[in-house]
Protein backbone atom coordinates (compact mmCIF):
# COMPACT_ATOMS: atom_id res chain seq x y z
CA UNK A 1 0.00 0.00 0.00
CA UNK A 2 2.82 2.24 0.68
CA UNK A 3 4.55 1.58 -2.78
CA UNK A 4 1.20 2.45 -4.15
CA UNK A 5 0.73 6.17 -1.92
CA UNK A 6 4.55 6.10 -3.34
CA UNK A 7 3.82 5.51 -7.39
CA UNK A 8 0.54 7.77 -7.28
CA UNK A 9 2.45 10.97 -5.17
CA UNK A 10 4.89 10.57 -8.60
CA UNK A 11 2.92 10.75 -11.30
CA UNK A 12 3.62 6.94 -12.62
CA UNK A 13 0.28 5.87 -12.17
CA UNK A 14 -2.86 6.07 -14.73
CA UNK A 15 -4.52 9.21 -13.80
CA UNK A 16 -7.93 8.49 -11.81
CA UNK A 17 -10.68 6.92 -13.98
CA UNK A 18 -14.09 9.02 -14.15
CA UNK A 19 -15.73 7.02 -16.69
CA UNK A 20 -16.77 3.24 -16.05
CA UNK A 21 -15.01 1.81 -19.05
CA UNK A 22 -11.64 3.55 -18.10
CA UNK A 23 -12.12 2.15 -14.15
CA UNK A 24 -12.35 -1.57 -16.12
CA UNK A 25 -8.89 -0.21 -17.73
CA UNK A 26 -7.82 0.75 -13.97
CA UNK A 27 -8.32 -2.27 -12.48
CA UNK A 28 -7.25 -3.88 -14.97
CA UNK A 29 -3.89 -1.82 -14.43
CA UNK A 30 -4.18 -2.55 -10.66
CA UNK A 31 -3.78 -6.46 -11.17
CA UNK A 32 -1.26 -6.93 -13.57
CA UNK A 33 0.82 -4.61 -11.80
CA UNK A 34 0.42 -6.73 -8.73
CA UNK A 35 1.26 -9.71 -10.38
CA UNK A 36 4.30 -8.10 -12.02
CA UNK A 37 5.30 -7.10 -8.85
CA UNK A 38 5.27 -10.44 -7.24
CA UNK A 39 7.07 -11.77 -10.28
CA UNK A 40 9.65 -9.49 -10.12
CA UNK A 41 10.22 -9.61 -6.12
CA UNK A 42 10.05 -13.43 -6.22
CA UNK A 43 13.16 -13.41 -8.65
CA UNK A 44 15.06 -10.45 -7.35
CA UNK A 45 14.95 -10.94 -3.78
CA UNK A 46 16.06 -14.69 -3.87
CA UNK A 47 18.74 -13.37 -6.55
CA UNK A 48 20.34 -10.56 -4.21
CA UNK A 49 20.20 -13.38 -1.34
CA UNK A 50 21.73 -15.97 -3.16
CA UNK A 51 24.48 -13.69 -4.29
CA UNK A 52 26.10 -12.77 -0.83
CA UNK A 53 24.67 -15.74 0.76
CA UNK A 54 26.63 -18.68 -2.12
CA UNK A 55 29.65 -16.56 -2.99
CA UNK A 56 32.41 -18.35 -3.40
CA UNK A 57 34.76 -16.71 -0.79
CA UNK A 58 38.43 -16.62 -2.07
CA UNK A 59 37.68 -20.47 -2.80
CA UNK A 60 40.07 -21.68 -5.75
CA UNK A 61 38.29 -20.92 -9.33
CA UNK A 62 38.96 -24.29 -10.52
CA UNK A 63 36.68 -25.59 -7.10
CA UNK A 64 33.03 -26.83 -8.64
CA UNK A 65 30.02 -26.28 -6.80
CA UNK A 66 28.15 -29.45 -5.84
CA UNK A 67 26.19 -30.62 -9.18
CA UNK A 68 22.73 -31.28 -8.62
CA UNK A 69 20.11 -33.29 -11.03
CA UNK A 70 16.74 -33.23 -10.88
CA UNK A 71 14.47 -31.61 -8.22
CA UNK A 72 11.02 -32.47 -9.40
CA UNK A 73 9.12 -30.33 -6.65
CA UNK A 74 10.87 -27.42 -7.45
CA UNK A 75 10.81 -28.05 -11.53
CA UNK A 76 7.09 -28.64 -11.03
CA UNK A 77 6.29 -25.12 -8.75
CA UNK A 78 8.41 -22.99 -11.39
CA UNK A 79 6.38 -24.13 -14.09
CA UNK A 80 2.38 -24.79 -12.38
CA UNK A 81 3.29 -21.23 -10.75
CA UNK A 82 3.96 -18.97 -13.52
CA UNK A 83 1.08 -21.14 -15.58
CA UNK A 84 -1.37 -20.24 -12.54
CA UNK A 85 -0.16 -16.10 -12.76
CA UNK A 86 -0.72 -16.26 -16.50
CA UNK A 87 -4.55 -17.71 -16.16
CA UNK A 88 -5.10 -15.42 -13.79
CA UNK A 89 -4.23 -12.80 -15.48
CA UNK A 90 -5.75 -13.64 -18.86
CA UNK A 91 -9.27 -14.45 -16.72
CA UNK A 92 -9.22 -11.13 -15.27
CA UNK A 93 -8.33 -9.54 -18.45
CA UNK A 94 -11.49 -11.20 -20.40
CA UNK A 95 -13.68 -10.43 -17.36
CA UNK A 96 -12.92 -6.74 -17.65
CA UNK A 97 -12.41 -6.19 -21.29
CA UNK A 98 -16.21 -6.38 -22.66
CA UNK A 99 -17.06 -3.28 -20.42
CA UNK A 100 -14.47 -1.36 -22.12
CA UNK A 101 -16.95 -0.31 -24.61
CA UNK A 102 -20.38 1.22 -23.01
CA UNK A 103 -23.13 0.62 -24.76
CA UNK A 104 -26.80 2.20 -24.46
CA UNK A 105 -29.41 0.59 -22.29
CA UNK A 106 -32.86 0.88 -24.33
CA UNK A 107 -34.51 4.56 -23.94
CA UNK A 108 -31.08 5.84 -23.06
CA UNK A 109 -29.84 9.12 -24.50
CA UNK A 110 -26.79 8.64 -26.53
CA UNK A 111 -24.81 11.71 -28.15
CA UNK A 112 -22.69 10.70 -31.13
CA UNK A 113 -19.37 12.89 -31.75
CA UNK A 114 -17.46 12.38 -34.59
CA UNK A 115 -13.52 12.90 -33.52
CA UNK A 116 -10.95 13.56 -36.99
CA UNK A 117 -7.43 13.68 -35.75
CA UNK A 118 -5.61 16.14 -37.69
CA UNK A 119 -1.95 17.43 -37.94
CA UNK A 120 -2.27 18.73 -35.58
CA UNK A 121 -5.44 19.43 -34.07
CA UNK A 122 -8.61 17.62 -32.86
CA UNK A 123 -11.92 18.61 -35.12
CA UNK A 124 -14.96 17.17 -33.48
CA UNK A 125 -18.39 17.62 -34.95
CA UNK A 126 -21.82 17.42 -32.91
CA UNK A 127 -25.02 15.37 -34.05
CA UNK A 128 -26.08 19.18 -35.41
CA UNK A 129 -23.25 20.24 -37.53
CA UNK A 130 -21.24 21.98 -34.69
CA UNK A 131 -17.48 22.20 -34.83
CA UNK A 132 -14.62 22.32 -32.37
CA UNK A 133 -11.64 22.12 -32.22
CA UNK A 134 -9.46 20.94 -29.24
CA UNK A 135 -11.49 21.03 -26.87
CA UNK A 136 -14.55 19.22 -26.24
CA UNK A 137 -17.66 20.01 -24.71
CA UNK A 138 -20.04 17.05 -23.55
CA UNK A 139 -23.17 16.51 -21.35
CA UNK A 140 -22.33 14.68 -17.74
CA UNK A 141 -23.89 11.38 -17.06
CA UNK A 142 -24.90 10.85 -20.57
CA UNK A 143 -23.31 8.30 -22.83
CA UNK A 144 -21.50 9.99 -25.31
CA UNK A 145 -20.00 8.08 -28.13
CA UNK A 146 -17.10 9.11 -30.21
CA UNK A 147 -16.66 8.02 -33.85
CA UNK A 148 -13.03 8.96 -34.11
CA UNK A 149 -11.47 8.82 -37.57
CA UNK A 150 -8.72 10.88 -40.06
CA UNK A 151 -9.34 12.69 -43.46
CA UNK A 152 -7.80 10.48 -46.57
CA UNK A 153 -4.77 12.54 -46.60
CA UNK A 154 -3.73 12.89 -43.43
CA UNK A 155 -1.52 10.77 -41.01
CA UNK A 156 -2.37 8.22 -38.13
CA UNK A 157 -3.21 10.10 -34.81
CA UNK A 158 -4.23 8.02 -31.27
CA UNK A 159 -6.92 9.83 -29.47
CA UNK A 160 -6.42 9.49 -25.69
CA UNK A 161 -8.04 10.78 -22.90
CA UNK A 162 -7.22 8.97 -20.16
CA UNK A 163 -9.50 9.73 -17.37
CA UNK A 164 -12.21 8.36 -19.21
CA UNK A 165 -10.31 5.53 -21.36
CA UNK A 166 -8.48 4.15 -23.51
CA UNK A 167 -6.34 4.90 -26.65
CA UNK A 168 -7.93 4.67 -29.91
CA UNK A 169 -6.09 5.24 -33.45
CA UNK A 170 -7.41 7.63 -35.71
CA UNK A 171 -6.70 6.22 -38.59
CA UNK A 172 -7.39 7.89 -42.06
CA UNK A 173 -10.40 6.29 -44.11
CA UNK A 174 -11.04 3.84 -40.82
CA UNK A 175 -13.28 4.52 -37.85
CA UNK A 176 -13.42 3.29 -34.53
CA UNK A 177 -15.19 4.16 -31.99
CA UNK A 178 -14.94 4.30 -27.82
CA UNK A 179 -17.63 5.95 -26.01
CA UNK A 180 -17.37 7.33 -21.91
CA UNK A 181 -20.07 8.72 -19.53
CA UNK A 182 -18.73 11.21 -16.62
CA UNK A 183 -19.25 13.94 -14.24
CA UNK A 184 -18.72 17.17 -14.55
CA UNK A 185 -15.30 18.66 -15.03
CA UNK A 186 -12.59 18.93 -17.36
CA UNK A 187 -10.84 15.84 -18.80
CA UNK A 188 -7.16 16.46 -20.89
CA UNK A 189 -6.18 14.32 -23.24
CA UNK A 190 -3.37 14.23 -25.74
CA UNK A 191 -2.68 12.55 -28.89
CA UNK A 192 -0.70 9.53 -28.82
CA UNK A 193 0.69 8.31 -31.90
CA UNK A 194 3.88 10.29 -33.29
CA UNK A 195 2.20 12.00 -36.34
CA UNK A 196 4.95 15.14 -37.01
CA UNK A 197 6.56 17.67 -35.88
CA UNK A 198 4.08 19.40 -33.42
CA UNK A 199 2.61 16.11 -32.27
CA UNK A 200 3.36 17.35 -28.56
CA UNK A 201 1.20 20.32 -28.81
CA UNK A 202 -1.55 17.55 -30.22
CA UNK A 203 -3.90 17.90 -26.87
CA UNK A 204 -7.86 17.47 -26.20
CA UNK A 205 -9.88 18.31 -23.82
CA UNK A 206 -13.01 17.59 -22.87
CA UNK A 207 -15.24 19.52 -20.88
CA UNK A 208 -18.40 18.05 -19.27
CA UNK A 209 -21.09 20.15 -18.66
CA UNK A 210 -24.20 19.75 -16.74
CA UNK A 211 -26.73 18.33 -19.71
CA UNK A 212 -29.33 21.50 -19.67
CA UNK A 213 -26.10 23.67 -19.92
CA UNK A 214 -25.32 21.59 -22.87
CA UNK A 215 -27.87 21.42 -24.76
CA UNK A 216 -28.86 24.96 -24.93
CA UNK A 217 -24.81 25.91 -25.89
CA UNK A 218 -24.72 23.05 -28.58
CA UNK A 219 -27.87 24.96 -30.20
CA UNK A 220 -26.59 28.65 -29.57
CA UNK A 221 -23.63 27.48 -30.87
CA UNK A 222 -24.58 25.65 -34.10
CA UNK A 223 -26.81 28.73 -34.73
CA UNK A 224 -23.58 31.03 -34.17
CA UNK A 225 -21.81 29.07 -36.68
CA UNK A 226 -24.31 29.21 -39.42
CA UNK A 227 -24.55 32.93 -38.75
CA UNK A 228 -20.54 33.46 -39.16
CA UNK A 229 -21.17 34.85 -35.57
CA UNK A 230 -19.06 32.17 -33.07
CA UNK A 231 -15.86 31.66 -32.42
CA UNK A 232 -14.95 28.80 -34.38
CA UNK A 233 -12.68 31.24 -36.29
CA UNK A 234 -10.13 31.82 -33.37
CA UNK A 235 -10.57 27.75 -31.75
CA UNK A 236 -9.17 26.93 -35.87
CA UNK A 237 -6.55 29.76 -35.36
CA UNK A 238 -5.00 28.61 -32.24
CA UNK A 239 -5.81 24.71 -33.17
CA UNK A 240 -5.07 24.36 -36.76
CA UNK A 241 -2.41 27.56 -36.96
CA UNK A 242 -0.63 28.41 -33.95
CA UNK A 243 0.57 24.98 -33.58
CA UNK A 244 3.25 26.00 -36.64
CA UNK A 245 3.04 29.74 -36.86
CA UNK A 246 3.29 30.06 -33.28
CA UNK A 247 1.16 31.32 -30.35
CA UNK A 248 0.75 35.06 -31.79
CA UNK A 249 1.67 34.08 -35.50
CA UNK A 250 5.02 35.12 -34.81
CA UNK A 251 6.38 32.05 -36.97
CA UNK A 252 7.69 29.30 -35.06
CA UNK A 253 8.48 25.70 -37.03
CA UNK A 254 6.22 27.44 -39.71
CA UNK A 255 6.84 31.56 -41.26
CA UNK A 256 4.97 34.14 -39.15
CA UNK A 257 1.97 35.50 -40.36
CA UNK A 258 1.27 39.20 -40.98
CA UNK A 259 -1.90 41.10 -42.25
CA UNK A 260 -0.65 41.39 -45.81
CA UNK A 261 0.23 37.45 -45.58
CA UNK A 262 -3.28 36.81 -44.62
CA UNK A 263 -5.24 39.32 -45.73
CA UNK A 264 -6.56 37.51 -49.16
CA UNK A 265 -8.95 35.21 -48.21
CA UNK A 266 -8.82 33.48 -51.24
CA UNK A 267 -4.88 33.15 -51.06
CA UNK A 268 -5.42 31.90 -47.50
CA UNK A 269 -8.03 29.34 -48.24
CA UNK A 270 -5.94 27.83 -51.28
CA UNK A 271 -3.11 27.65 -49.10
CA UNK A 272 -5.24 26.30 -46.11
CA UNK A 273 -7.03 23.43 -48.01
CA UNK A 274 -3.94 22.26 -50.10
CA UNK A 275 -1.09 23.39 -48.26
CA UNK A 276 2.34 23.79 -49.58
CA UNK A 277 5.48 23.27 -48.79
CA UNK A 278 6.40 21.72 -45.35
CA UNK A 279 2.80 22.85 -44.30
CA UNK A 280 -0.21 20.28 -44.35
CA UNK A 281 -3.55 20.71 -45.89
CA UNK A 282 -4.99 21.54 -42.63
CA UNK A 283 -8.00 22.35 -43.52
CA UNK A 284 -8.68 19.90 -46.86
CA UNK A 285 -12.33 19.18 -46.10
CA UNK A 286 -13.34 22.45 -44.40
CA UNK A 287 -16.76 23.85 -45.68
CA UNK A 288 -17.24 26.98 -47.03
CA UNK A 289 -18.63 28.03 -43.07
CA UNK A 290 -15.71 27.05 -41.09
CA UNK A 291 -13.25 28.60 -44.22
CA UNK A 292 -14.96 31.79 -43.68
CA UNK A 293 -14.71 31.43 -39.89
CA UNK A 294 -11.11 31.42 -40.11
CA UNK A 295 -10.13 34.00 -43.05
CA UNK A 296 -12.44 36.59 -41.29
CA UNK A 297 -10.92 35.96 -37.73
CA UNK A 298 -7.27 36.06 -39.69
CA UNK A 299 -8.17 39.28 -41.03
CA UNK A 300 -9.31 40.83 -37.99
CA UNK A 301 -6.99 40.07 -35.79
CA UNK A 302 -3.87 40.78 -38.00
CA UNK A 303 -5.36 44.21 -39.38
CA UNK A 304 -5.51 44.85 -35.67
CA UNK A 305 -2.40 44.19 -34.74
CA UNK A 306 -1.01 46.36 -37.53
CA UNK A 307 -2.90 49.45 -36.46
CA UNK A 308 -1.39 48.84 -32.77
CA UNK A 309 1.75 48.31 -34.22
CA UNK A 310 2.19 45.01 -33.15
CU1 LIG B 1 -1.47 13.57 -33.76
CU2 LIG B 1 0.43 12.85 -32.62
Amino acid sequence: MGSTILLAASGLTPVTADSPNAERIEDLYWVLCAIAGLVLLSVAVPLVLFVFRYRSRGRDRTIEGPQIHGATRLELAWTLVPIGLLVIALAFTFYKLPGITLEAQAGERELEIRVEGRQFYWQYEYPNGAIAIDKLRAPANTLVKLVITAPDSDVQHSYWVPGLGGKFDAIPGETNDTSFKAKVGVYKGQCAEFCGTQHAAMLAEIEVIPVDEFDSWLEQEAEAQEAGDSDLGEEEFLGACTKCHGPQGEGLVGPGLSSASVSDAENVAQIVRNGRGRMPAVGEEWDDRQMDALTSYLRKRFAEEGQSGG
